[in-house]
């Protein structure tokens, strides 16, 4: 065989997001997957994470919770605690080990959330005390607490406290996660924040508690470690907003004065959790306003992340369900591979193994294979 001929996959193609030396663009999405009991990581997290690190690939771990009150669902990890500060060290060794760049993605539900979860049988915590009243899987939520103007400063210091544990915990950096309904979006969307206070009313006032958690967590960890999350368009957990387009314009403008490292936006196809949507309304704007790394997500297959990437329009492409069911994504998508079919009833199972370590992995025959029908061109 002559001289091996590279197929150009834009995916596939390093990147410098900050200090950060990326060797592709295939990024692991934030994916609650409910196997942490107790709210503590388990030693089955370290080859679930394992298995999806490829050195120099950057994961960004699942939602995980700042405090006792941000909890929503079972079994969703924490980092407010010492416990789980300590469980979380393997994990991150072990995707170090393999050469990964490894985020956590932080956490608070808000009014998404019942008595069930929180402290003492108390109310869950809000912008508002309106409940959602439209859940994405039909949980039954509680009527919220609204949290006085008084109170917001010490959940500003809870994501503050969560950034600080995680850099201990050994992660690279955090995610601030401000999308698809919980605590941060119920802030920023005007279908939930119904405040008359600094917090509410016009879009500034709105975006205030998002970037003061930036700010703060931001001075706890350093901007270059700093990304957040955000889903302007989607309405989940009963988060609509009247004008999406000012929304994101205005964040990912605001955004610029901390000189954070990363931007992440679902994209506006993602109307549900789940399933998208023809759609005219396009994240470019956001993209073209912030000045730092661009991620978005939100239904990506390997030709239209490769798209995204040749024209401009991100510069990491994240994937959630093809990475449930691919541990070896970035190599399928080199080698254009099939990809393995994601079980959705195993999504949020508590099986330590099944729907959650047993996808399988493409075989030496199959690269081999793969990789001489390639060179041949
Ligand atoms: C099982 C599952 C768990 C998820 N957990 C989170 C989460 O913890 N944090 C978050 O921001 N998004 C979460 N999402 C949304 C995904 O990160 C992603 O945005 C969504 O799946 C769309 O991308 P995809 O089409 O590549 O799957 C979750 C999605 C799924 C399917």
């Amino acid at each position: 065989m002559g001289k091996e001929q590279k197929l150009h996959v834009p995916l596939i193609t390093p990147y410098k997001m900050g200090n950060f030396k990326l060797s592709h663009r295939v990024v692991l999405a934030p994916l609650t997957r409910m196997r942490s009991y107790g709210n503590v990581p388990q030693p089955h997290n370290i080859l679930y994470y394992a298995q999806r690190t490829t050195r120099g690939g950057l994961l960004i771990a699942e939602g995980t919770v700042v405090s006792d009150t941000g909890i929503g669902y079972p079994n969703i990890p924490g980092i407010w605690k010492k416990e789980q500060v300590e469980a979380w060290k393997p994990i991150v060794d072990a995707v170090h080990a393999k050469g990964g760049i490894f985020f956590c993605q932080i956490w608070h539900v808000g009014r998404v959330s019942n008595t069930g979860f929180q402290p003492n049988g108390q109310a869950p915590i809000s912008s508002t005390d309106k409940p959602v009243i439209h859940s994405n899987d039909g949980s039954h939520f509680w009527q919220p607490r609204r949290l006085s103007t008084e109170e917001i400063p010490h959940i500003i210091n809870d994501f503050r406290l969560a950034a600080k544990n995680a850099m201990e915990a050994g992660f690279d950096g955090v995610e601030i996660h401000g999308a698809n309904g919980y605590l941060i979006d119920q802030f920023l969307k005007d279908q939930v924040n119904d405040r008359t206070d600094e917090y509410g009313g016009s879009l500034e006032n709105r975006c205030r508690f998002a970037l003061e958690v930036v700010e703060a967590v931001s001075e706890e960890i350093g901007a270059d470690r700093v990304g957040i999350r955000l889903s302007p368009f989607a309405g989940y957990n009963d988060s609509g907003d009247s004008n999406p387009e000012a929304l994101g314009l205005y964040m990912a403008k605001a955004l610029n004065k901390y000189g954070i490292l990363y931007l992440h936006v679902i994209e506006p196809r993602m109307k549900t959790l789940g399933e998208k949507v023809k759609c005219s309304q396009s994240l470019v704007p956001m993209r073209k306003s912030f000045s730092g790394t661009f991620l978005v997500a939100g239904g990506y297959e390997r030709e239209d992340g490769n798209n995204a990437v040749a024209k401009n329009h991100a510069d990491l492409v994240v994937y959630g369900r093809l990475f449930i069911a691919n541990p070896d994504l970035p190599k399928r998508v080199e080698l254009d591979a099939p990809f393995n079919k994601y079980d959705r009833s195993t999504f949020y199972t508590s099986d330590p193994v099944v729907g959650y370590t047993d996808y399988p992995f493409l075989d030496e025959t199959d690269i081999a294979s793969m990789s001489y029908q390639r060179n041949r061109g």
